[in-house]
């Protein structure tokens, strides 16, 4: 039986802790699709695009059974596409379950047959988020501990440096 999951998520922009859930779902899953959800509306720093190409830069490594690409709509349809039995995400602190909860239910609601699979993110990145890395970013602060090189590297070169903190 072949295990396909995708790991949906807005990675504006794909953070260390992203990372860490996406190296260990590449272990548990014979086929990992990471889904950028390319919604406009949101007003994203980088693009669809730009977001899917930072992240396959970032997960080279984990296999040739990960992939990344964009998807607009519902997750639970993204994942049906694939035929993907699992939807991947990171859990941090106690404040991501409610809302993760309400998301796992619906999706379960709108495909029964899909199955939500959280991974504990890392205890080193369990601060780290993309809003706050783009702020820390704004304002000149270091941000390396807290993304991969190629996205330290492309915050440097899409956000003007603020006064430094
Ligand atoms: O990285 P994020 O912003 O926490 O990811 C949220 C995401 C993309 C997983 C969620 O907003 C989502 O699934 N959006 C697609 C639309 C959808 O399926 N909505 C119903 C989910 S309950």
């Amino acid at each position: 039986m072949t295990r396909v999951a995708v790991f949906p998520g807005s990675f504006d922009p794909m953070t260390n802790a992203h990372l860490d859930v996406a190296r260990r779902a590449s272990g548990l899953f014979d086929r990992l699709i990471i889904g950028v959800l390319d919604n406009p509306k949101k007003a994203p720093l980088f693009t669809g695009a730009e977001r899917v190409d930072l992240i396959g830069r970032c997960v080279a490594d984990l296999g040739a059974h990960v992939s990344v690409e964009a998807f607009d709509g519902l997750t639970v349809e993204f994942a049906r596409r694939h035929d993907a039995g699992f939807i991947v995400r990171g859990l941090r602190a106690v404040s991501d379950f409610e809302a993760e909860l309400q998301m796992a239910l619906t999706n379960r609601k709108l495909a029964p047959e899909v199955d939500t699979a959280f991974l504990m993110t890392a205890l080193e990145y369990g601060y780290v988020s993309s809003s706050l890395t783009k702020e820390v970013a704004r304002f000149g602060g270091d941000i390396t501990a807290m993304v991969p090189a190629p996205v330290a590297a492309a915050l440097a070169d899409r956000i003007p440096v603020g006064p430094r903190v």
